[in-house]
């Protein structure tokens, strides 16, 4: 999850429940998952920026920023075990999140996200203590692990223990965990940078530590989710859990509900298979383009790099990881807007004033550096990297409230019941393996593309807002059951993937009816 997707239930009719301290315990536990995953997202730029980090595991880097003009500015930092030390921990999630679909339904939500809290406590001991290149790789790749149990899992957890009416409302929250998170680590970066000695790199990647510990304990105190009993034939106790988090005794409806929606869920055979089906083809494309969309947004060259970008305009170490901290800040900021907004709006009209604010501040950024910074040892003057962050604050901002949390949102509500596990699995998936690309292919990019990369992500972000503008539906209000009626079927262009097989998508239909007859 990232901010991973928290789907509805069966259907949304609203069941007796409370909101009982164990939600609430719940919730702060979803609020570890994402903020483990903003920690990762954030605290890598920043001590990659760090020069005795740099000496320790990257001396060649630290010797082209160290040396004065031995190298163009712009590929300071072009490295690829640099860039691997960022990227494997997405390659990582990436190859977990198959495993991680099956533990969810094998093993149950609990003991997944229990599994997800080991790696993180082994990624992070492993990265504190690095004293070599490999160590911390191999750090990486077991936080990547843990991120990859974790983002499957916890979305699963929060939607299946949440009474319905806050369920859209936690999708959100769990990006602005994430947002949390990366700005905790840009916190720490700037602290740990001012230490004596050298080592402060190692307190950011150990402070990790704080909310993996937390997150183990939690999943070891809660209970695993009515549904996941239920599934596994764990019956009895499924009803006495279900009275417990919803604090009555009136369950019964809501019981025979799970239990006629974990029967109907056994006999989907193949998800992924259906999923290729033509009446889903509308809902796969366009949750697999907002993926991929939303990290050509160019957001990580940001997340990840922002500390390294800033240092190759001529920031000094603390003022780079101090704008960071603000870029970061903005990002929270921003995500709140977006809860508020989402449900009043709507997500097209988010989508599309973002997608011209983000042109907009991306193509000043790229015009400033091509005049100012156009190769080599030239460095910016004060009011223009001034003007810089301010451009890259907008961008975020505009960012926060669309792209981040929607491109999650979206794929968590337009899938139907039959195919919305492996929907989900299949987004999780593409949002990594782009971000894997991104992280491994920035800095080189700007080494070769100078400022051009920012016109690389503007034509992006064109392309991308044309596209939403065509083709993303609104989903606003929309109840998931009443989409293929109120959204595909009304739609100029994905009408003709529903009405080809109208009998099948009345078939599937009538299965979710007859769940929510019972
Ligand atoms: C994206 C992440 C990104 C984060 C920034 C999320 O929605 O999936 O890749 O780092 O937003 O806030």
């Amino acid at each position: 999850m990232t901010g991973g997707g928290i789907a509805g239930g069966a259907n949304d009719r609203e069941f007796e429940a409370k909101i009982t301290p164990i939600i609430i315990i719940s919730c702060a536990m979803a609020a570890t998952g994402g903020l483990m995953f903003g920690y990762d997202v954030g605290v890598s730029g920043g001590v990659a920026s760090m020069p005795p980090f740099l000496e320790k595991f990257f001396p060649k880097v630290f010797r082209q920023t160290a040396e004065e003009g031995s190298e163009s500015n712009y590929c300071k930092y072009d490295n690829q075990g640099l860039q691997l030390f960022t990227s494997s921990l997405y390659l990582a999630g990436l190859t977990v999140t198959f495993f991680a679909s099956y533990t969810t339904r094998v093993l149950g939500r609990r003991l997944t996200m229990l599994i997800a809290g080991f790696f993180f406590i082994a990624g992070v001991s492993f990265n504190a203590a690095a004293q070599n290149l490999l160590m911390l790789i191999f750090g990486r790749i077991l936080l990547g692990c843990g991120i990859g149990f974790a983002n499957q899992a916890v979305p699963v957890f929060l939607s299946e223990i949440a009474p319905s009416r806050i369920r859209g409302a936690l999708n959100i929250l769990f990006q602005l965990d994430i947002t949390l998170g990366i700005l905790f680590a840009n916190l720490v970066n700037y602290f740990t940078n001012k230490f004596k000695g050298g080592w402060g790199w190692r307190i950011s990647l150990g402070l990790g530590g704080i909310p993996a510990l937390l997150l183990t304990l939690g999943a070891y105190l809660v209970v695993d989710t009515p549904n996941s009993l239920i599934e596994r034939g764990h019956l009895e106790k499924g009803k006495a859990v279900l009275r417990k988090i919803r604090g009555t005794d009136n369950i019964e409806p809501e019981f025979l509900e799970l239990v006629e929606a974990s029967r109907v869920a056994k006999e989907v055979k193949h998800p992924f298979r259906n999923l290729l089906k033509r009446n889903n083809r509308p809902q796969l494309i366009i949750s697999t383009a907002l993926m991929i969309f939303q990290q050509f947004t160019g957001i990580n060259a940001i997340m990840f790099y922002a500390p390294v970008l800033f240092n190759t305009l001529g920031f000094k170490n603390d003022a780079a990881l101090y704008s960071a901290v603000i870029t970061g800040a903005i990002n929270v900021v921003s995500t709140i807007v977006s809860i508020y907004s989402v449900d009043k709006l709507g997500r097209r009209k988010l989508l599309l004033e973002a997608g011209i604010q983000m042109l907009l501040s991306q193509m000043v950024i790229a015009i400033i550096l091509g005049i100012k910074v156009k190769d080599h040892s030239e460095e910016l003057s004060k009011e223009y990297a001034i003007l810089v962050v301010v451009m890259v604050c907008i961008f975020v901002s505009a960012f926060a409230w669309s792209w981040g949390p929607l491109a999650w949102l979206i794929p968590s509500e337009i899938f139907p019941l039959e195919t919305r596990s492996a929907g989900q699995s299949v987004t999780v998936c593409v949002n990594f393996l782009f971000t894997a690309v991104i992280a491994q292919a920035f800095l080189s990019m700007l080494c070769y593309f100078k400022y051009g990369i920012f016109f690389f992500f503007s034509g992006w972000i064109l392309f991308m807002s044309v596209f939403v503008l065509f083709l993303v539906p609104e989903t606003k209000n929309v109840p998931i059951e009443e989409m293929t009626e109120r959204v595909w079927k009304k739609h100029w262009f994905w009408k003709r993937f529903v009405e080809s097989d109208y009998l099948e998508a009345e078939k599937v239909s009538d299965g979710n009816d007859l769940v929510s007859q019972l």
